[in-house]
């Protein structure tokens, strides 16, 4: 069985022609058989080359919040691109989009960029400047995208190579990557503090920064242990490190303020992407008033060519516009609380051992294990084949999550009740035959 049709299959030879594995990101490629082929999406669905209909619970990894083509979005960009969209000036729309992230987030100043990988490549860089110390403490399994410097040890690292707990080692994740970037890192585990403490008080002294999902969004959504965060917060405080919550993929998805409101703690610095514009491509780095005005001209660099681009900013607008006035994130909390809770059931009720993580607006779905996982070597315990299995035969029947079980099941406003119930039977049936 193949997840491609002939349309599909066809497409997918004329991609292989052009890029490498027919793909523009490698987490794209799922194999020869199976890598799909999307032509249109809209609400919670997306259908493929063969007009497949998904419901889609990997919402492009996360940006989208609202549901795909989203009118009002799409309206907003729509008007934008009319009056042109790049002007090496500020424009009017990046104000407005900047000042809602502020209200919504309580940072003091922002600066746009154009991907989450930038956002904490920049980030990094202010932490630099502002500490005028060089390295920076990274947890293991924590991703925050692909520049070298915090490309080491993430999900995808087997935790066989990774050393030990209590004295990790810093792998790359990639082949190309300069050896010595390693050297600017302190690998840390995740969740705990006592271990983390010890490492903050041997390397103060050349840390600017601790960057940390406070989710840790790339491993099946393990949340951090209670007093973790705290205890970062005090860490920084105590040596004049800068804080940074890497909120790519929780910002305005956890709570309207993020992390930073979901767990009552504020960082230093944060940096957003993904949800703040519905699926088009806008990102942010921001923090404190203090260590943001680090960036000065001719100083202290911060530039880019499409930075608060005219189609980012409307589409960041109209999004974050319906986040403040419309109850979006309660309401796709909910939905998702029926879809977490639903699947736990059935999986309950087939005698599954599993785990459910995460927060119901991007939740993880751990088979094997019946405790949640504490940080990514206890995530090695999880089932992923049996999960990968599990997910295909869902996307046979139209229902698709990423078949990596480290990846989230992202919920959208789109995923209304209805949907989640047509989900949810689709998940039984198939629950029912796969695990009898
Ligand atoms: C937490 C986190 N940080 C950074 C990134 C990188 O974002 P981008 O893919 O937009 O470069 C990601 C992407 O998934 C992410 O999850």
């Amino acid at each position: 069985m193949s997840l491609q049709g002939q349309q599909t299959k066809a497409f997918f030879q004329r991609a292989r022609d052009v890029f490498p594995y027919g793909v523009n990101s490698n987490f794209r490629y799922w194999g020869e058989d199976d890598t799909v082929i999307i032509s249109r999406a809209h609400g919670p669905y997306m259908w493929d080359a063969d007009d497949k209909r998904y419901t889609d619970y990997r919402l492009a990894f996360g940006p989208i919040i609202l549901g795909h083509a989203h009118e009002t979005v799409v309206n907003a960009v729509t008007e934008a691109i009319k009056n042109g969209t790049q002007f090496a000036f500020t424009n009017t729309l990046e104000v407005e989009a900047g000042e809602l992230v502020k209200r919504l987030t309580g940072v003091d100043k922002i600066r746009f960029t154009n991907s989450g990988t930038e956002a904490t490549m920049h980030a990094l860089r202010v932490a630099r400047a502002y500490t005028g110390r060089e390295k920076v403490m990274k947890f293991e399994g924590a991703y925050h995208g692909v520049h070298d410097y915090v490309l080491f040890t993430t999900a995808n690292t087997p935790s066989s190579v990774a050393g030990s707990r209590r004295s990790p080692l810093t792998v790359p994740v990639s082949s190309g990557i300069p050896k010595h970037m390693a050297d600017y890192l302190v690998m840390a585990p995740f969740n705990d503090a006592e271990r983390v403490e010890e490492l903050v008080a041997q390397n103060w002294h050349d840390l600017a920064a601790i960057i940390v999902e406070p989710v840790l969004g790339n491993v099946g959504g393990v949340m951090p242990l209670p007093g973790f965060l705290e205890k970062l917060r005090e860490l920084c405080d105590t040596y004049g490190i800068v804080l940074i919550f890497d909120e790519v993929k929780t910002g305005f998805r956890l709570a309207n303020g993020g992390a930073q409101e979901y767990f009552n703690i504020k960082a230093d610095m944060v940096t957003y992407a993904k949800a703040m514009g519905n699926g088009f491509q806008v990102a942010a780095f921001g923090g404190t008033e203090k260590v943001m005005m680090t960036i000065e001209p001719g100083k202290m660099i911060h530039t880019g060519t499409y930075n608060g681009n005219g189609v980012g900013m409307a589409a960041a607008v109209a999004t974050l516009s319906m986040l403040e006035n419309d109850g979006v994130i309660d309401k796709v909390f909910e939905q998702g609380t029926t879809l977490m809770n639903g699947i736990d059931g059935i999986l309950t009720r087939q005698g599954v051992p599993h785990v459910m993580t995460g927060s119901p607006t991007m939740f993880g779905l751990a088979l094997g294990v019946e405790q949640a996982p504490r940080d990514f070597r206890e995530f090695d315990k999880v089932d992923d084949h049996l999960y990968e299995h599990f997910t295909t035969e869902l996307a046979f029947r139209g229902v698709l999550p990423e078949l990596d079980c480290r990846e989230p099941w992202f919920l959208c406003l789109a995923h209304d009740q209805e949907v989640i119930h047509e989900t949810l039977n689709i998940v039984e049936d198939t629950a029912k035959t796969f695990f009898k």
